[in-house]
């Protein structure tokens, strides 16, 4: 695998491969020593354009267990235009010698400029770009469904069959989009709930179903239900009456959460805002599993950045 851009790049044995990967890298973890010796002497670059903490912590320590060198950028927005600061960024990493950029930026196709951009001969990595992709997330989305279905016996499996209804700020995650593609190429059925106005309208093109009605959702009994946090930072316009009607109609509230199976997942990418898509008794609940999600996250990068830097590289495989 030479880059990570949208999980759409991705075919079922390459995400199944993946995720099998990422099982070895969590049993890493759980060493005296949580490191392999695996990218010696390889630089990662993080390069953060936007807000970030557990994406950014979770790149760090994957390729810190990795044993690569790691260098991390943060800067909120940019005055200068898209293409000249991607081009400048790409030159001055080059000139660094790093051999893998990890980018989270505020423009959609943002990873894809700098992997295609002929600037850099480094493995680029989408940490998230825009309201695009965002498909380490999906990724370790998905690893967290399988693991906590299958348990020891995941290896080598996919989610067929499994039921994923994902809720909210559709329109402007790049969490939905790249589930709603990875989840599907893995087999499993996806159906989005959100208000009309945060339906994107292109969702008709996406291989998912699509409602307002959270209720009805609940009532189909979900093997795993995903909270998208309401993008505040996105909306220019109201897409909502007000915070107590969103929470009412599109929140997972204690009453919703009595009535989902005992062994639905909750889930949320984080930062979650407590009282508005998600209330604190889902999130701290038994069925959540927010923070598998987290640790999940690190498993699953560490096998990103060993098949873009490690075994894929040179060896002329697509993973
Ligand atoms: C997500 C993101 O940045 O797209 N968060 C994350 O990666 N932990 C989701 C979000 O910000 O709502």
């Amino acid at each position: 695998m030479r880059h990570l851009l949208s999980v759409r790049d991705l075919t079922r044995d390459d995400a199944v491969g993946i995720l099998d990967i990422a099982e070895d890298m969590a049993a890493v973890a759980t060493r005296a020593v949580p490191k392999l010796p695996t990218l010696r002497g390889r630089t990662v670059a993080n390069l953060f354009f936007e807000d970030s903490t557990r994406t950014r912590l979770s790149f760090e320590s994957a390729a810190k267990r990795l044993s690569a060198d790691v260098i991390t950028f943060t800067a909120k927005g940019s005055s200068v235009s898209k293409g000249e600061s991607l081009k400048d960024t790409a030159q001055t990493v080059a000139a660094m010698g790093v051999d893998a950029v990890v980018m989270r930026h505020h423009a959609s196709g943002a990873a894809r400029t700098l992997a295609d951009g002929g600037w850099i001969d480094a493995a680029v990595v989408n940490a998230g770009d825009g309201t695009h992709e965002h498909p380490t997330q999906a990724l370790l989305d998905a690893y967290t469904m399988r693991k906590t279905i299958h348990g020891d016996s995941a290896r080598g499996r996919d989610l067929d069959g499994l039921r994923v209804t994902i809720v909210g700020d559709v329109l402007h995650s790049r969490v939905a989009r790249s589930n709603a593609w990875l989840l599907t190429t893995l087999g499993a059925s996806v159906h989005l709930v959100a208000p009309g106005t945060l339906l994107p309208p292109g969702v008709a093109g996406w291989p998912v179903t699509a409602g307002t009605d959270l209720d009805a959702a609940i009532a189909d009994r979900p093997d795993a239900i995903m909270m998208l946090r309401i993008q505040s930072e996105r909306m220019q316009d109201a897409f909502f009456p007000n915070e107590r009607e969103y929470a009412r109609e599109w929140g997972l509230t204690e009453a919703r959460l009595t009535r989902l199976p005992a062994d639905t997942m909750v889930m949320h990418p984080g930062p979650m805002n407590r009282g508005l898509e998600i209330s604190s008794a889902a999130a701290d609940s038994a069925r959540s599993v927010v923070l598998d999600q987290v640790a999940n996250g690190v498993s699953i990068r560490m096998a990103v950045l060993y098949l873009v830097l490690g075994a894929g590289r040179h060896s002329g495989e697509s993973a």
